[in-house]
């Protein structure tokens, strides 16, 4: 019998719990609803004890890529490569937000997720399968499986099912009437401290955000190493890309975003976004999270108080 599962991802901050207790399941694979060109998941429409969900199953993603995702050259590097993963990785990044919006009774403002699930190697079979790997020595690598991922399961999580009914162009993703709506979801991610990170048409579904594979959810690093006025930017960039999303399907662009698109925040920007409301996720990104460069800040505070005490000497001498 299998051991319960955990909550995810293993690192102080939100989290998201196992669809059924074990975090596994017997899934009925229905058919692909996903584009064809994602990198970061296969989404499919399944059903599970009966019912019809969709199911994003995660590819994996090399370090490589994650390490880009922090940007490094710009921000002090994280203390290991787990680490990266813990807060990079497509899937720990929707576990977070999601954990973070039902921390917050806010799951109106996406797709509901109901818990993740870990798919058997059979499962991994399947799906390969039916997109066409016909080799089983090639299904670890349809999962973008790498020499570092040897060993590790593929992870999914369980949404409602919105639509399977997709004409082409995504009409399905928002409706003019759904536009003030959409404007003021964004504002609701930011003001829980979640920067999206990826909008645009094919990341909503009648109206909801459904891709939180990019979102830094506080307590997060890309966050926490940026200034207050760049993550303003940031914020704004997000408005910015729902207003041309808006125009370029003609519709008409809700105040607060028409405002924001010539520089004007006051009716998008929000106040509540304290990064440093969680203690127990503050002390582990002090102390854990960038390591080499706590240690670093400690040395040179050494240093100081070393320096201090030799002028101090000398003082004294005189
Ligand atoms: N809950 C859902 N209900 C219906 N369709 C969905 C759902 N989630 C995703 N999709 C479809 O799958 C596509 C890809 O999903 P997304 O979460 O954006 O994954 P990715 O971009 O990483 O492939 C969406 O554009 C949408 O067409
Ligand atoms: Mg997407």
């Amino acid at each position: 019998m299998s051991a319960m599962a955990d909550l995810l991802p293993r690192v102080p901050g939100p989290k998201l719990g196992p669809f059924t207790p074990t975090g596994e399941a017997k899934i009925k694979f229905i058919s692909y609803l996903g584009s064809p060109y994602s990198e970061n998941a296969y989404v499919w429409k399944v059903k599970i004890n009966g019912k019809r969900y969709a199911l994003k199953m995660f590819r994996f993603k090399t370090f490589q890529y994650l390490d880009q995702c922090h940007h490094s050259d710009r921000r002090p590097p994280l203390a290991n490569r787990n680490m990266y993963a813990k807060y990079y990785d497509p899937f720990n990044c929707e576990c977070r937000a999601y954990g973070r919006l039902k921390e917050e009774g806010r799951e109106d403002l996406a797709v509901r997720a109901y818990g993740y699930l870990i798919l058997s190697f059979d499962q991994q079979a399947e799906v390969a399968g039916k997109m066409g790997v016909r080799h089983s020595s090639l299904i670890s690598a349809s999962w973008g499986a790498h020499e570092e991922h040897r060993g590790l399961p593929v992870r999914a999580i369980v949404k409602e099912l919105v639509t399977d009914d997709f004409g082409e162009d995504y009409p399905f993703a928002i409706t003019e009437a759904q536009a003030p709506q959409v404007c003021s979801d964004l504002k609701g991610f930011h003001a829980l401290g979640i920067r999206v990170g990826d909008i645009r048409e094919s990341n909503y579904v009648r109206g909801k955000l459904v891709d939180l594979g990019r979102a830094w959810t506080m307590y997060h690093p890309g966050v926490m190493s940026c200034s207050s006025i760049r993550l303003s930017i940031l914020r704004k960039a997000e408005a910015r890309s729902l207003v041309k999303l808006f125009q370029r399907r003609n519709f008409a662009v809700p105040r607060a975003l028409q405002a924001c698109s010539v520089g004007d925040m006051k009716d998008m920007e929000v106040t509540s976004w304290d990064w440093r409301k969680d203690d127990g996720a503050v002390a582990h990104v002090d102390k854990q999270l960038y390591k080499t460069w706590s240690l670093g800040l400690f040395s040179a505070f050494l240093g100081m108080e070393a320096l201090f005490t030799i002028i101090f000497m000398l003082f004294i001498w005189n």
